[in-house]
C-alpha cells in the first residue's frame, strides 16, 4: 500500500477550497486536517481544482507492433502527465487486438506499468477487414474484460456484419464504438470536401459519409437493443442524427476529440501534415456545433484519439502523410479553452466529459465516481491559472506529431493520483 496523501486546500470541482486525506486507496476525509498522517505525501494544492481522474475511451497506444511511435509505457506516461487514470487502447496494432491473447497481452502490459488502467478496445472484425466478426465473446471474457469494441481507423461498412456485431454487443452486454466513414464516399480523400480542399486541390472527404453511417448505425442499434458509441464526431450534421436517436431512446452516446473542438480546415493552407487528421479537420460550423453539443451534452464526452505516429510516416508529403495527431497531454488545456473559458462548461461539466460519462459509457464502475468519503482516490489536480507553451519535443509521448506546437495554452496538471498512488506531480511520472 502506498503511503497517505494530505492534498490542502484544492477547490473540488472548482468550488470551495478544502483538505483530502487520501489513504488505502480511498478518500478517508474530506475538511479541514489539521495534522498531516506520519509519513504522508503532503501536496499543498492552494488554487488548483481537484477532479475525478480522467477516462479517455480513444487512445492509439501502438503496441504491440507500432513501438517506434509509442509503448504501453510511453502512452502511459503521457496519459497520467495529462491527468488520466484510464485509458481504452485502440486495435489498430500489429498483430490487431482481434483476439483474447492480444488483448489480454495489452491488459497485463499496462498493469506492468501501473501508470493508468489500461483497457484494450478489442477489434470488430478479424484483422479489421471487415469481413468476418473477431470472437468477442472470448475477448470480453478474457482477463482482460473486453467492454468495447470498434475496428476504429476502419469503418465496419458491412450493414450485416455491423448488425451482427451489435446483435452480440447487446447479448454480452458491451459497446460497438464505431468509426463512422463510409469509404466509398471516401476514396482517396484527402481533406474535409469544402472550400480550402476545392482551392487546395485535394480531395474531399464529405461530411455525409459520417453522417450516412451514423444514421444507418442507430437504426440498427435501436433493433438490436444494442449500445452504439460513435468516435470523433466531426459534422455539424452528425450532431442532428445523434439528436434525433437520442430523443428517439436509441442507446447511442459520442465523443469528440480536442482537435475537433478547436482546429479547423484552414489549417490545411501550410500543407503541413501535422494537420491532417481522420475524420479531417472541418469548418468553424463545425467546431461550433460540436463545442454546443458537447455542452448540451448531445455529444458526450471528449475523447483524444491520441495518435502518435514517427516522423518518416508523419512528417511528409502530404498525401503520403499517416492522418493522426497526439492528444493525451494537451486534452484538458484545449477543453479549457474552447469550453471554459467562454463558459460553456464549469468545472463539473469538464469532470462529467473527461471521467464521469466515459466511464459510464464503457460501464466501469471503479473510474468516473465522485470526489466523496469513501470513494476511490483516482483524481486529478489542475492549476486552473496556469499558462503554457506547447512544445512537441517536451511531451512524453515517443513521437511529436501535436498540432498545437508553439501555441500557449491555459490550465495545467499538476498532480494525478489512481487509487491513493500519486501517479505524476509537477511533470513527472512515479512508476
Ligand atoms: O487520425 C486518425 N488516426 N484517425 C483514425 O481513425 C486512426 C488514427 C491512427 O490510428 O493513427
Ligand atoms: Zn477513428
Amino acid at each position: 500500500m502506498s503511503a497517505p496523501v494530505l492534498i490542502t486546500g484544492a477547490r473540488p470541482y472548482g468550488g470551495e477550497p478544502t483538505d483530502l486525506l487520501l489513504r488505502d486507496g480511498v478518500i478517508a476525509q474530506i475538511g479541514q486536517v489539521a495534522d498531516a498522517p506520519e509519513g504522508a505525501e503532503v501536496i499543498d494544492a492552494a488554487g488548483l481544482v481537484a477532479l475525478p481522474g480522467f477516462v479517455d475511451l480513444h487512445t492509439h497506444l501502438r503496441e504491440p507492433g507500432g513501438e517506434d511511435a509509442e509503448t504501453i509505457a510511453t502512452g502511459s506516461e503521457a496519459a497520467a502527465l495529462g491527468g488520466f487514470t484510464c485509458v481504452f487502447a485502440m486495435p489498430n496494432t500489429d498483430p490487431v487486438a482481434d483476439s483474447a491473447v492480444v488483448v489480454e497481452h495489452v491488459w497485463r502490459r499496462g498493469r506492468e506499468v501501473g501508470l493508468v488502467d489500461v483497457h484494450p478496445v478489442g477489434a470488430v472484425t478479424v484483422g479489421l477487414a471487415g469481413a468476418r466478426l473477431a470472437e468477442l465473446g472470448t475477448m470480453a471474457a478474457s482477463p482482460a474484460g473486453v467492454r468495447m469494441f470498434s475496428d476504429d481507423g476502419m469503418c465496419v461498412h458491412d450493414p450485416l456484419i455491423m448488425r451482427r456485431a451489435l446483435e452480440y454487443a447487446s447479448a454480452l452486454d458491451v459497446v460497438i464504438a464505431q468509426h463512422a466513414e463510409d469509404p466509398r464516399l471516401t476514396e482517396g480523400a484527402q481533406a474535409h470536401e469544402g472550400a480550402v480542399a476545392a482551392r487546395l486541390g485535394l480531395t474531399g472527404w464529405p461530411a455525409t459519409a459520417e453522417e450516412t453511417i451514423v444514421a444507418r448505425d442507430c437504426a440498427l442499434a435501436r433493433e438490436a437493443g444494442a449500445a452504439l458509441h460513435v468516435c470523433h464526431v466531426s459534422s455539424v450534421h452528425t450532431v442532428a442524427v445523434l439528436r434525433a436517436a437520442k430523443a428517439a431512446g436509441v442507446r447511442v452516446s459520442s465523443e469528440v476529440t480536442p482537435h475537433h473542438l478547436l482546429l479547423t480546415d484552414t489549417l490545411l493552407t501550410s500543407y503541413d501534415p501535422v494537420n491532417k487528421v481522420n475524420p479531417p479537420l472541418r469548418t468553424a460550423v463545425d467546431t461550433k456545433a460540436m463545442r454546443d453539443a458537447l455542452a448540451e451534452g448531445v455529444i458526450d464526452c471528449v475523447a483524444t484519439d491520441h495518435a502518435p505516429h514517427p516522423a518518416q510516416v508523419k512528417d511528409c508529403e502530404w498525401a503520403a502523410a499517416r492522418p493522426g495527431m497526439l492528444g493525451l497531454q494537451t486534452a484538458l488545456s484545449v477543453l479549457v479553452h474552447t469550453m471554459v473559458e467562454p463558459g460553456l462548461l464549469d468545472w463539473r461539466g469538464v469532470a462529467r466529459v473527461l471521467s464521469e460519462r466515459p466511464a459510464e459509457i464503457a460501464g466501469l464502475a471503479d473510474q468516473g465516481r465522485p470526489l466523496e468519503v469513501g470513494e476511490l482516490a483516482t483524481l486529478t489536480l489542475v492549476d486552473p491559472d496556469a499558462v503554457w507553451t506547447v512544445r512537441g519535443s517536451e511531451l512524453a509521448s515517443l513521437a511529436a506529431n501535436t498540432p498545437y506546437e508553439g501555441m500557449r495554452l491555459p490550465a495545467r496538471v499538476v498532480a494525478t493520483v489512481l487509487r491513493g498512488r500519486v501517479t505524476a506531480r509537477d511533470g513527472k511520472v512515479r512508476t
